[in-house]
């Protein structure tokens, strides 16, 4: 069944970076069960764009009915987004998708959170959520990979995990992906999680295979309807899908985390 529209209204709006915005959303009970991994779906108030943009949950605050969204502006509508200010109302649907899959707490295994680029938001409401579940900071690692020096979010990993950080030209950090990081800080995983573009993800699948390690990984293709009707999204997968009968899964609704074994990538 889909979810009804919500009218969110703006509490805060931070420019981080660059082209980066964070929106701090009033978004009602429901959407407020979001979990790490989830996404919610925004509309446009121009009737001309109809679908609406997928952004990912950074951050909730369950008691106050609040979440926070952090995007890059693409193209015409996560421009609008970001010129709203406090006050002004976004209709939302969500939250949408699986999320991570949680582990239960054990100090004795590494987690790994790799963010590159845009993936990076979704990475710390799954380090708050990991933290809070019992697992201590010294067994949290993320590593965020940035295009150059123009970083954001990096100091708010600092309360969850221990940080690390590459750039692809070597402006901060060390020089290189997230997987560069993982061999050069010598990072141990027993656990990965991760977001970002997907030859970022090819690279992960393949170097968790090579090392038997467990990895999550979030897809994030483009959609339209964002609630599993329309197969604009599907991605090839190991294995027959339920639904469409063939090999594939559609990342709005199966997804948009699988274990990097389920999903071609
Ligand atoms: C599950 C999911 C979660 C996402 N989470 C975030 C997030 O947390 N923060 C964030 O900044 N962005 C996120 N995105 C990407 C975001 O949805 C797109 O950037 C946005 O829809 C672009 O809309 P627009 O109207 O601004 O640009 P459009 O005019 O629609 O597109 C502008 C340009 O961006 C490209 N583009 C659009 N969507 C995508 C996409 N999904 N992947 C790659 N390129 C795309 C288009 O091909 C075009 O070149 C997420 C996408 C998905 C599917
Ligand atoms: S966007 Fe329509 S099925 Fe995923």
């Amino acid at each position: 069944m889909s979810k009804a529209k919500y009218r969110a209204k703006v509490i805060e709006k931070e420019r981080l970076s660059g082209d980066i915005y964070s929106l701090l959303l009033n978004v009602g009970p429901e959407v407020s069960e979001a979990v790490p991994g989830q996404f919610i779906d925004l509309y446009s108030e121009d009737k001309s764009r109809m679908l609406p943009r997928p952004i990912s949950i950074c951050d909730v605050d369950k008691e106050k009915q609040q979440m926070r969204i952090v995007f890059r502006i693409a193209g015409a509508g996560t421009e609008e987004f970001s010129l709203k200010e406090p006050g002004d109302e976004i209709d939302i649907v969500g939250p949408l998708g699986n999320g991570y899959y949680m582990p239960e707490a054990d100090g004795n295994e590494c987690h790994v959170l790799l963010g590159g680029g845009i993936g990076i938001p979704p990475m710390l409401y799954l380090a708050k959520c990991l933290f809070e579940s019992g697992i201590p900071k010294e067994s949290i690692k993320t590593v965020l990979g940035f295009r150059d020096a123009d970083t954001f979010l990096a100091g708010e990993f600092e309360k969850y995990s221990e940080v690390y950080i590459t750039s692809d030209n070597g402006a901060v950090g060390i020089k290189g992906n997230v997987i560069d990081g993982i061999k050069e800080y010598g990072i141990k995983a027993d656990k990965i999680y991760a977001c970002g573009p997907t030859p970022m993800l090819r690279g992960i699948k393949a170097f968790t295979k090579e090392n038997g390690i467990s990895a999550q990984i979030s897809l994030e293709e483009r959609m339209a309807c964002g609630i599993g009707a329309c197969l604009a999204c599907v991605c090839k997968s190991e294995e027959v899908d339920d639904h469409s009968k063939v090999n594939n899964k559609r990342i709005c609704k199966d997804g948009p985390v699988f274990f990097a074994e389920e999903v071609v990538l």
